[in-house]
């Protein structure tokens, strides 16, 4: 049987364990890892630290620039997860943050922040052997992506996830202002004129609300196993 390395769609809301099912997936198929969202976080921040962040054509020149620079890089740590550097710098805690995540969010409805973006995307993927997350991925970025998913969870479920994560780092944001948060995001992300996020109608719905992160990559696993198989 002919194994084909493909390119795998991961599209989502924020706190839907996006991030670590990816960072597995890619693990157990030993794939490359492309989280599109950081690349998005680095233009927040990039506009943010600019000064520049309300004015929406600085900040379309501020992401071309960092495309047209290869700014923004990605770097694998001894235990296999990835840091994000930008200009040289380590930015994987800074983009992080609660204020740098509506940053992020605002940006990312910039038609030519998207449209800066795509390229360095495309070519990533281009060679398949690839997990790539996102909201766009399977709609927009790689709409041939022979295999998608869709991972969602209730919005009280990844609330308590992205709480818990952002208490590990030292973050003390309460619960509830973390749930206005991904609410006020999930509504942003999915209304925007240019690609909103939205489920590929050939992608398959994962909801992790009742599934533990290992059942999910398993499943996943699965399935990308069938398809690099056919
Ligand atoms: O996945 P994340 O939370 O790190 O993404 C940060 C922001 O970037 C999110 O609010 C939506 C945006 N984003 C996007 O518009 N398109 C993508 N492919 C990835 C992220």
């Amino acid at each position: 049987m002919s194994k084909s390395r493909v390119v795998v769609a991961i599209d989502g809301p924020a706190g839907a364990g996006k991030s670590t099912v990816s960072k597995l997936l890619a693990q157990e198929l030993n794939y490359l890892l492309l989280d599109t969202g950081a690349l998005y976080r680095c233009v927040g921040l990039a506009a943010t630290r600019a000064g520049v962040e309300a004015e929406p054509a600085k900040v379309a020149e501020v992401a071309q620039q960092l495309a047209a620079n290869s700014s923004i890089e990605f770097r694998r740590n001894e235990d296999g997860s990835q840091s994000v550097w930008l200009d040289g710098e380590d930015v994987s805690v800074a983009i992080r943050t609660p204020e740098n995540s509506q940053a992020a969010s605002r940006v990312s409805a910039i038609p030519e922040v998207r449209a800066a973006l795509m390229d360095l995307q495309r070519s990533v993927g281009d060679k398949g052997g690839v997990v790539v997350e996102g909201r766009d991925i399977g709609t927009v970025v790689f709409p041939q992506a022979p295999a998608k998913f869709f991972l969602t969870a209730s919005v009280n479920t990844r609330s308590a996830r992205r709480h818990k994560e952002l208490l590990a780092r030292g973050d003390t944001t309460s619960l509830e202002e973390v749930a206005a948060d991904v609410k006020e995001r999930d509504r942003r992300d999915s209304t925007r004129p240019v690609a909103p996020l939205k489920q590929a109608d050939d992608a398959v719905l994962v909801d992790s609300t009742e599934q533990t992160i290992d059942e999910v990559v398993q499943l996943m696993a699965e399935a990308v196993r069938r398809i690099e198989g056919e």
